[in-house]
């Protein structure tokens, strides 16, 4: 088993969606001691306050998984400038019961594709700002506002070429972001 267990959640549910493509593509430029997971949060219920003492199975299974990971990945569109429903609605189920939030302490990327030139950064500050709460350490620098257009994808699904250097500095950033707070 890798070293570092990455849980990478994705806010989109789009079948053909560029922030999955593009966290299928950049885990390929992490070293051999990380390994990846996407979390499942498609059949995820509308978060209810009520059911916080009797959690469905797929709450614990993403709980689960967020607590046998060493670090997170976030890789969201952004929606009418913040982060989609469904990536908010898996924050907020990992996050309780109260006082047993999966995510403290978790050290954290984020990055974004839209089709929008600077599409993705206000989601990004949003996703920044609750994962701040919920005491998330996230890797500041390098920003990665990645524009979905043609050629940020080879035919087999790698970063393409144009890309490939800026988004291996960021992997590279976000391994050391990692290993400095799993330590
Ligand atoms: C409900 C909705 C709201 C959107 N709002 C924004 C937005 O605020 N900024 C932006 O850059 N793109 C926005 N878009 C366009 C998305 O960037 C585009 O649909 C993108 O492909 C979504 O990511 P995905 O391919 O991973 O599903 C929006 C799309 C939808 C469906």
């Amino acid at each position: 088993m890798s070293k570092y267990q990455i849980a990478v959640v994705v806010g989109s549910l789009r079948r053909d969606s560029f922030n999955r493509m593009l966290a299928n593509a950049i885990v390929k430029l992490a070293p051999p001691e990380f390994s990846f997971k996407q979390a499942q949060i498609g059949d995820l219920p509308l978060y209810n306050q009520d059911d916080d003492t009797h959690q469905v199975e797929s709450v614990k299974r993403l709980k689960a998984e967020i607590a046998a990971s060493q670090g997170l990945l976030f890789v969201t569109p952004e929606y009418n400038r913040s982060i989609p429903g469904v990536l908010k609605n898996a924050i907020d189920h990992a996050s309780r019961p109260y006082g047993q939030s999966s995510w403290a302490g978790k050290p954290a990327g984020v990055l974004g594709a839209s089709i929008g030139a600077i599409g993705t950064s206000m989601a990004q500050q949003h996703l920044r700002n609750v994962l701040a709460f919920l005491d998330v350490p996230t890797l500041g620098q390098p920003e990665a506002f990645i524009q979905a257009k043609e050629g940020l994808f080879d035919q087999a699904g790698n970063i393409g070429t144009g890309s490939r250097e800026f988004l291996q500095g960021w992997m590279d950033s976000y391994v050391d972001w990692v290993k400095k707070h799993a330590a």
